[in-house]
């Protein structure tokens, strides 16, 4: 899950790596209070979370409270690379940027460590350094069982060249950055730009966190930096019914049991649909081994709810849970559904193979459903779904 600034911001907070004073608003009116507690003058920022934000005209100064709120107006609302800004935080000022610098964590899974990456070029040209001048972005591997000492934060920040009056307080940054990082189970954080203002001392005015799912259940406070409004209404009605659904932004809905298969369906679906009017799935939705009817009706449900989704594709290959109960499954869904008041609409394509698969194969064929087509190939299957979505 990726942060945004302001949370980044409070974690670093929490464990000691300095940061300026913030809050986020979600109005223009509001940024005048918050300027006024700054002492008259701050940093307007977009609360998006994509980068570039600064050079696409999501960071500005303001002088005055009254100049918080023009920016406020200017930036709320605003679309910065596909995102519109619903927030921004009213940030104080840096005195005197006298440097930028860049330091971050993260996990390197292709070398199966944690690396550390420092460099005296940071800012928002840090995308460019890295690319052609990668040597002046150190990288140093962390071992998992040793961490972080200020010994080795030392060498990291020796490794990257800091200039020696800042080089201790930049390696005090780095202990305590590691420690966001353990403490919080993320996989990414990051300080552009760690600043060095007048005093001499180093600020980060910058952050990008982003935290590891799967120690959710480790990490109870995380549940509440959720992006709800963000989330995908069905995604969300999905996730309360306990299934396994990615919206995806195709025509062909997909059902299916199993991660890999349906993985594979959606790779054969995308290739069918080359040839109808370049139809794509519409989604991921893994109904698992026991897919019982209620759970075949509630998958139906949250592909139908979807506007986008013009046929389904159900892809059933029986293993433990024979093909004749995901038929039975089906026939009752449909029932069920319409007894909601649901009735589908909308055609479904039907492949069932594997366990029982002739059995399943009859059920269909006697309930004679008027919208549901059984072809007994996956390629065939994708190819009729495909067909059916580009009417
Ligand atoms: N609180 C602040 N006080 C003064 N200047 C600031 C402050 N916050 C940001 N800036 C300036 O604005 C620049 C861009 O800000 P910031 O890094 O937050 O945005 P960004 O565009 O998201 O950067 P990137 O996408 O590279 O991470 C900074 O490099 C810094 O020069
Ligand atoms: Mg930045």
């Amino acid at each position: 899950m990726d942060l945004f600034e302001y949370q980044a911001r409070d974690l670093f907070a929490k464990h000691g790596v300095p940061v300026l004073a913030g809050e986020v608003i979600d109005t223009p009116e509001a940024a005048r209070e918050a300027t006024e507690r700054l002492g008259g003058k701050s940093v307007v920022k977009a609360q998006v979370k994509v980068g570039g934000r600064g050079k696409a005209g999501g960071v500005k100064l303001a002088a005055t409270p009254d100049e918080a709120v023009a920016r406020a107006t200017d930036i709320l609302g605003m679309d910065i690379k596909g995102h519109t800004v619903h927030k921004v935080m009213i940030a104080e000022t840096a005195p005197e940027i006298a440097e930028e610098y860049y330091v971050s964590y993260l996990l390197d899974r292709t070398n199966r460590t944690f690396l550390a990456m420092a460099s005296v070029a940071g800012g928002m040209d840090i995308e460019e350094v890295a690319a052609t001048t990668p040597e002046k972005l150190a990288k140093v591997p962390v071992d998992a069982n040793e961490g972080v000492s200020i010994e080795k934060a030392r060498e990291i920040v020796a490794q990257a060249q800091f200039p020696a009056e800042v080089a201790e307080k930049v390696a005090e940054v780095m202990v305590t950055l590691w420690k966001t990082f353990i403490a919080e189970d993320a996989l990414l954080v990051e300080v552009n730009p760690l600043a060095k203002v007048a005093s001499g001392d180093v600020i980060a005015l910058d952050g990008k966190v982003s935290l590891d799912a799967n120690a959710e259940f480790r990490q109870p406070e995380h549940e509440a930096l959720e992006d709800k409004d963000a989330a995908n209404p069905l995604e969300a009605a999905a996730k309360a019914k306990g299934l396994n659904y990615v919206k995806l932004d195709g025509q062909v809905g997909i059902i299916g049991n199993g991660a890999g298969l349906v993985m594979s369906t959606l790779d054969v679906v995308a290739y069918a649909g080359e040839k109808h009017n370049n139809v794509k799935p519409a989604n991921f939705l893994d109904i698992g081994g026991g897919a019982s009817a209620e759970v075949m009706a509630n998958g139906l449900e949250i592909i139908l709810g979807d506007p986008d989704v013009k046929s389904v594709f159900v892809n059933v290959f029986g293993g433990i849970t024979a093909c004749d109960e995901v038929a039975k499954g089906i026939v009752q869904a449909l029932e069920l559904l319409k007894s909601k008041g649901e009735e589908v609409t909308k055609p479904l394509v039907v492949r069932l193979d594997g366990n029982n698969a002739e059995l399943g194969r009859q059920i269909l064929s006697e309930a004679n459903h008027p919208l549901v087509q059984r072809v007994d190939t996956m390629d065939g299957a994708a190819d009729k779904a495909a067909e059916l979505a580009a009417k």
